[in-house]
């Protein structure tokens, strides 16, 4: 059993990393995947880059190349719904891509044309073991819900509104759904954790930075329960 572990950046994975006990390093399309024991698991760990093209490659590799049996994607996230504050985690329960438009031929707006899905859910063992350790997190909030996915850091309070109001996303971000539908189409379970960094909506798009940190640490500590827990 090897599970693969994408995060978009280096701040992502950086405190994962250090409890690595890597076995192998494998370069491919420029990412570099580290295979080894993680708290006596044996995983794939991996950073993918910025948004979904990234994303989809580092996914399917890990599949073909690694033979990982399920993906985690962890990592940050703009909150979309107002009361989805900075320090809050998100676990998706579903995921769609904000940005395919192809309504012109009367798809729904998120629709990948012509796939057999609207949106692509999480596997609902994993989200609900990560629930079950979200619990421990304290002074934040832990909710399940759709993450929305797109090549946009988005900052303005219309677009968050709206994507919050078009597809009831708790979350956006840049690289989730994309995951997902690799994962779909390759059959493999997936969850994606997010933990809030900013939330355009209120106008809380400035405290990105200022945020980072403690958001990275609650989704590698949920992602550490989960691990030792598989
Ligand atoms: N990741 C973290 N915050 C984000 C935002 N506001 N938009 C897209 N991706 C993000």
């Amino acid at each position: 059993m090897t599970i693969g572990i994408i995060g978009a950046m280096d701040e992502e994975l950086e405190l994962l990393l250090k409890e690595l006990n890597i076995k192998e390093k494998k370069t491919k399309a420029n990412m570099d995947f580290k295979y080894g024991l993680l708290w006596g698991k044996e995983v794939v760990i991996v950073r993918c880059g910025i948004g979904k093209v990234n994303a989809a490659i580092c996914t399917q590799i890990l599949i073909d190349d690694f033979d990982v049996d399920k993906v985690i994607n962890v990592g940050i996230a703009g909150g979309t719904e107002k009361d989805v504050l900075p320090g809050d985690v998100v676990i998706a329960d579903s995921l769609v891509q904000h940005d395919m438009d192809t309504t012109v031929f009367g798809d729904k707006l998120g629709q990948i044309p012509r796939l057999d899905t609207f949106d692509f859910k999480c596997d609902r063992e994993l989200v609900l073991k990560a629930k079950e350790i979200c619990g421990d997190i304290e002074g934040h909030k832990c909710l399940i819900g759709r993450i929305v996915t797109g090549d946009q850091f988005v900052n303005s309070p219309e677009k968050s509104r709206w994507l919050c109001s078009e597809f009831k996303a708790l979350a956006c971000e840049m690289e989730g759904g994309s995951i997902a539908q690799v994962c779909y189409l390759n059959k493999k379970p997936f969850v994606v954790i997010r933990s809030i960094s900013d939330n355009a909506s209120i106008g809380a798009h400035m405290e990105f930075e200022k945020f980072m940190g403690i958001s990275i640490a609650n989704s590698t500590n949920i992602l550490k329960k989960m691990i030792q827990n598989n």
